[in-house]
């Protein structure tokens, strides 16, 4: 019943975290669909960007009235067919038939039925009807800032009826420091709903690292196996640069497949989807995680879905380094996977086919120096909170940060975050980085970060941060005003 229902349709990617507002209207003001409400539309777009917890979003505006009738996606995207399906959204990829999934076969692997439902459904929708064991999942969307009550009303109901199937199920930043939140500053009615969520993974049989960096504290799958990870800037980091095969999941499916111990085996599980599409020429030398992290940003506003082919990257970059082009690219774009020349393994070891490169682009200096201009809308004198651990920072990076405030004192009126996971700030400690941190002003944070805390309800206004995946959430999604630098200017400018 009903009239017709509205047409939207953009060639741009959403990303379902900072592109909109809660009751579905586009916020992003260079977004075609800028001011525009989706809400009971027919929304036509190629797929989601960035963040994995988009799907709790979809979810929550579904619940509240504002997600569309019906989304018609221009290419497989995870993200958003798992919003669809657990906010039933009637959803479909254009051009496709479902795929006929065999629920016998599911049901003998013994899943549950229910489960059973959704990985039928979500089969068809990827594609496949093959289910793979799932030994290693990273779930985001643990944060009650980002699943909100929706959110943690779903993982309530999981909560209640399941366990993990999977062996190691890590999971995500929480918005809050499990240990310091009252000296952190953390509202205690959000401190106690985000307990609840770390009890609920808890209980089901998650591993609680908190961090979005398992891979720096012994937690990542062997190269070419295959994993179920669902925060973006691991994802991007696990296939790059460790070799390993996964799609970038969303918070909601990972949680689905632990559960059911199986996952669907489709995009970037199949080395045939793993060949470059572009190919992206950088034609000056970088070096740092400022650099790095621009470079990420650029590429994921060039590529747009595609697989880059890096040229011209002269010397092998550092870890953290990795870290940050990683994060930056999917959080920009939705890149999940790139390949460097003579640099990452599956290009050195020539697994990868090179002649299905459609086009070559160039990344200059000066694209880079306007994409660090984009991203920095603040003023360092309005500055209330300097950060840095976008994503959770190495034991190098605190070593790095102690050491410029290294006899120092942080302003009054600025707070400093060290944002890492409980054992990177453990070994910290030991190692002394936290009291020289502490002794300028400043704080190691562990178990949270900048964007998936609720900063904007604790009155900050203007954050800094060396991160470019940070730089590009804290504006929409944090209601910030930015200062991206790297942390060697940041620290200089707000020490006395
Ligand atoms: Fe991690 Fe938070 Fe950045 S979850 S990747 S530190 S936005």
């Amino acid at each position: 019943m009903g009239g017709p229902v509205e047409e939207l349709r953009t060639t741009q990617q959403i990303s379902w975290l900072d592109d909109l507002d809660e009751r579905g209207v586009i916020i992003n003001p260079n977004h075609e669909l800028y001011g525009k409400s989706i809400a009971g539309t027919e929304l036509h777009f190629p797929s989601a960007s960035g963040s994995t917890v988009g799907s709790d979003r979809i979810v929550n505006l579904a619940v509240h009235g504002f997600a569309p009738k019906r989304i018609v996606l221009g290419r497989t995207d995870p993200i958003t067919m798992w919003g669809a399906i657990l906010g039933k959204v009637d959803i479909e990829v254009e051009g496709t038939v479902p795929k006929a999934v065999d629920r016998s076969k599911l049901e003998k692997l013994g899943i549950d039925a229910e489960i059973v439902d959704f990985l039928v459904r979500a089969g068809g929708l990827l594609g496949t009807d093959e289910f793979i064991p799932v030994d290693q999942v990273q779930i985001a969307g643990v944060s009650y800032k980002t699943i909100t009550e929706t959110g943690l009303e779903l993982r309530r109901y999981f909560g209640s009826k399941y366990k993990f199937r999977s062996k190691n199920v890590t999971i995500n930043p929480a918005g809050m420091d499990l240990e310091d939140w009252q000296e952190q500053g953390i509202p205690e009615a959000f401190a106690r709903k985000q307990e609840e969520v770390i009890e609920i993974y808890r209980k089901m049989g998650a591993i609680p690292t908190i961090t979005c960096t398992p891979y720096l504290i012994g937690s990542m799958p062997a190269p070419f196996t295959d994993a179920f990870l669902s925060e973006s800037s691991v994802v991007g980091f696990a296939n790059s640069v460790l070799g390993v095969r996964t799609n970038r999941e969303s918070g909601l499916s990972t949680l689905l497949y632990a559960i059911a111990g199986y996952g669907p085996r489709y995009g970037l599980h199949l080395p045939e989807n793993r060949n470059p599409r572009v190919e992206v020429h950088v034609t000056c030398e970088l070096k740092g995680v400022v650099e790095f992290s621009l470079l990420g940003y650029k590429l994921g506003e060039l590529v747009r879905g595609r697989i880059p082919y890096i040229t011209g990257i002269r010397s092998r970059p550092t870890l953290e380094e990795f870290k940050v082009l990683s994060a930056a690219g999917a959080a920009s774009g939705s890149i999940d996977l790139y390949h460097i020349q003579d640099i990452t393994p599956e290009a050195t070891a020539q697994l990868i086919a090179l002649d299905k490169i459609e086009e070559t682009v160039e990344i200059s200096r000066e694209s880079l120096n306007e994409v660090k201009k984009k991203l920095n809308t603040g003023k360092v004198e309005d500055l209330d909170l300097v950060t840095f651990g976008c994503p959770h920072a190495s034991l190098t990076e605190v070593q790095e940060i102690a050491s410029l405030l290294a006899g120092k004192r942080i302003r009054a009126g600025v707070k400093l975050w060290v944002c890492t996971s409980r054992a990177v700030k453990e070994l910290s400690t030991k190692l002394g980085y936290v009291a020289t941190v502490e002794a300028a002003g400043g704080n190691v944070v562990a178990d949270t970060c900048m964007v998936v805390a609720p900063i904007e309800e604790m009155g900050y206004r203007t954050t800094a941060t060396n991160s470019g995946k940070a730089a590009k959430y804290l504006p929409r999604f944090c209601h910030q005003h930015v200062v991206f630098d790297s942390a060697e200017e940041i620290i200089r400018r707000v020490v006395e």
